[in-house]
């Protein structure tokens, strides 16, 4: 069962007008949050997010916070209350008579659905996963979560057609973040990621893996790094709400450190899955 403008019902039935900026444009907002045992991870950074992204492109939020989470915990009841979800949340500028860029004052698309996220084993990851690494070109606003994904699309799909896990992207040098993650590294012992800004999504999972490390005494820098510092580190991870913190061992069919993933991931991800209990 999804939700759509003030209904629920089930996704084979849900339709949106061609008319629709969304689906014209790609004009709207969305969020993702992971839902384990009936608990979404990192509630308000996302509702926060979803504001500061509603007000960046001029959406006036429809629901308060209260609103919100009634409508997400309706859609986790309807989809097997217990299971690991993942509740994706769009909100596109709405419907006009006619397609043209500029736009009114217009009612906006409300849509709300659950996917699964499928159970991790740790022993599974310690080999971790490959990248890829692709030039940044995306638009100087990728700190707005806009469903107008059209670069990180290609890049993932670039990465799949590589069998990798992930693109990660790099502007002048500097690794920014991934096609749908947040990148780390670890270098003697300290935990690097790209400051916040208009190259990166504010991650909900970064931020709980900065917290997490440095509840464990880990050394947590957010700075920039090189691609060459990338390729040299001890660690390299991805982050995000659905992938949780991923380690990857290889990029561009180079190993990182021995191949396996590190000790500072294993400590930081055991943390975060306190988080789920
Ligand atoms: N993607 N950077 C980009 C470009 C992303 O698309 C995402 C998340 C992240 C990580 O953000 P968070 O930790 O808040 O999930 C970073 C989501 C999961 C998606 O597009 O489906």
């Amino acid at each position: 069962m999804v939700y759509l403008n003030g209904n629920f019902i089930p996704k084979d039935k849900a339709y949106i007008p061609v008319m629709d900026r969304g689906f014209l444009f790609g004009d709207g907002i969305y969020e993702v949050f992971p839902v384990y045992d009936n608990t979404v991870i990192g509630l308000e950074p996302h509702l926060n997010r979803l504001q500061d992204g509603l007000d960046a492109i001029n959406i006036e939020n429809p629901h308060s916070k209260d609103e919100w989470i009634n409508l997400i915990n309706k859609v986790v009841t309807l989809n097997n209350k217990n299971s690991s979800q993942a509740i994706y949340l769009q909100i596109s500028r709405g419907c006009d008579e006619n397609r043209k860029h500029t736009y009114g004052k217009l009612k906006p698309t409300i849509y709300i659905q659950s996917s699964g996220i499928e159970p991790k084993d740790k022993r599974d990851l310690i080999k971790g996963k490959s990248a890829i690494t692709r030039e940044d070109i995306r638009w100087l606003k990728s700190n707005t979560k806009a469903t107008s994904l059209l670069a990180n699309t290609l890049y993932a799909q670039e990465a799949k057609d590589n069998d990798s896990e992930e693109a990660i992207l790099y502007r002048d040098g500097i690794v920014t973040e991934a096609s749908s993650s947040n990148v780390f590294i670890v270098k003697d012992n300290c935990l690097y990621t790209h400051p916040k800004g208009p190259n990166i999504l504010p991650g909900v999972t970064r931020k709980i893996a900065i917290q997490c490390a440095e509840n464990l005494g880990i050394m947590v820098k957010e700075e920039k790094f090189t691609k060459e510092e990338l390729m040299q580190a001890d660690e390299v991870w991805i982050s995000s709400s659905t992938r949780e913190i991923l380690p990857i061992t290889s990029i561009d069919g180079m190993s990182i450190s021995d191949g396996y993933a590190g000790p500072v991931w294993s400590l930081v991800y055991d943390q975060y899955q306190k988080l789920k209990s």
